[in-house]
């Protein structure tokens, strides 16, 4: 973009406007070039042309950088020196080619000291909103951080405590299995085994979701399978919560997925559909059809539909919604898992139902 039409000259009356356009410098970095120093002097402000920069901030003894927030074209950053003169709070590297004017405060002094004063005070307005925003995002960032870190060390403890127990059940399980060789004690005490694993394989990814790890451990599976597993693992739970599951599969479809992984997804939107019905009656229908280059798999329920006030933020952790005990982690980890599966996911939702679409590439036949 040009010089003269940036944002920040266009604060200034045309006279100001052109003589700060004369006493820029622009300058052309490369993309990880270190822009300033946490510390350098601070004796000017950029404005961004082209490009883009990552400001961040060391934390305390240690060699890492939490990015607090991006600038792109027609930003700017650097002019809080102006006002305090202060060294720079924060480092700035060009995460692209970048081309920025480059004004030196000293320079600025003159032309700030002709400029009118209900101009400069607008200025100020202006810069001050930005301080504002910016600390905002830093804070929000640092309290996820702080969740997800609290998340992790409570999920950590208690995989280590419920190790033993759940040990003393699969035994316990084996032992009944033992002294009932009939068929049907034999399905139920599986039933509490897998139940078991499953217990701890869930604890295990949230773990990895809170510690930021996405690794999938990719295998071919039919989906005919795999949902047919799944409502058998759900049954008793559906019976309990008395709604309906249904499945249906025209055809079957062949995925590269992470077995575990995609169960998790259907178990958290399964929950979340189930939680959401709350009148008798309520239907849960899971379906899967070949969609172009993907296997679809869609599940609908007939429930009053996602609050409309967390539709836009809905991916996001720790959105939750008029749920006691919701910790909103649930549809984070979803998303989460799809994105590591190369897949997608969308939803659709009215006053009378929701449906989720998820969307993940066939695996090629060899
Ligand atoms: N099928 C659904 N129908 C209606 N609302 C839903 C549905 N699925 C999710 N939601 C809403 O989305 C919110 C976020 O879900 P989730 O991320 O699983 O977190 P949590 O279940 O812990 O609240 C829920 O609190 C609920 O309000
Ligand atoms: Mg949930």
């Amino acid at each position: 973009m040009k010089l003269e039409s940036h944002r920040f000259i266009r604060y200034f009356e045309p006279e100001q406007a052109a003589q700060i356009s004369q006493i820029a410098i622009v300058k052309k970095f490369n993309p990880q070039e270190i822009i300033f120093e946490e510390g350098d002097v601070s004796d000017s402000l950029f404005l961004v042309l082209e490009g883009k920069v990552e400001i961040s901030k060391k934390i305390k003894k240690s060699n890492h950088y939490v990015v607090i927030t991006s600038v792109d074209g027609n930003g700017y950053f650097g002019e809080i020196g102006i006002i305090d003169r202060k060294p720079r709070s924060a480092r700035v590297v060009a995460i692209q080619e970048t081309i920025l004017a480059q004004i030196y405060y000293d320079d600025m002094g003159e032309i700030l000291s002709n400029t009118r004063g209900d101009v400069v005070l607008n200025i100020l307005s202006i810069l001050s909103q930005r301080l504002r925003t910016v600390t905002s995002e830093y804070v929000e960032q640092l309290v996820y951080k702080e969740k997800m870190t609290l998340i992790g060390e409570m999920v950590n403890t208690i995989i280590h405590d419920f190790r033993s127990p759940f040990t003393g059940i699969q035994l316990s399980s084996s032992m009944l299995k033992e002294l009932h060789p009939d068929e049907e004690s034999q399905e139920w005490c599986d039933l509490i085994q897998i139940q078991v694993e499953r217990m701890l394989i869930m604890a295990e990814e949230v773990l990895a979701f809170s510690q930021g790890n996405t690794q999938v451990y990719c295998q071919k599976i039919n989906i005919t399978n795999l949902l047919q597993n799944f409502a058998k693992l759900n049954q008793v739970y559906i019976q309990s919560r008395q709604v309906e599951l249904i499945i249906s599969v025209t055809e079957d479809l062949i995925i590269d997925a992470d077995e575990n992984k995609i169960n998790r997804v259907l178990q958290n939107l399964l929950v979340n559909a189930v939680e959401a019905i709350e009148k008798s009656g309520g239907k849960i229908e899971i379906q899967a059809k070949r969609k172009d280059k993907w296997a679809e798999i869609t599940i609908s329920d007939n429930g009053p539909g996602i609050p409309q006030v967390i539709q836009e933020k809905f991916f996001e952790a720790f959105v939750t919604h008029g749920k006691q005990g919701g910790i909103g982690l649930g549809t984070a980890i979803v998303k989460s898992i799809i994105d590591s599966h190369r897949g997608q996911i969308s939803f659709e939702s009215h006053p009378s139902g929701t449906t989720f679409y998820l969307h993940f590439p066939l695996a090629s036949i060899d």
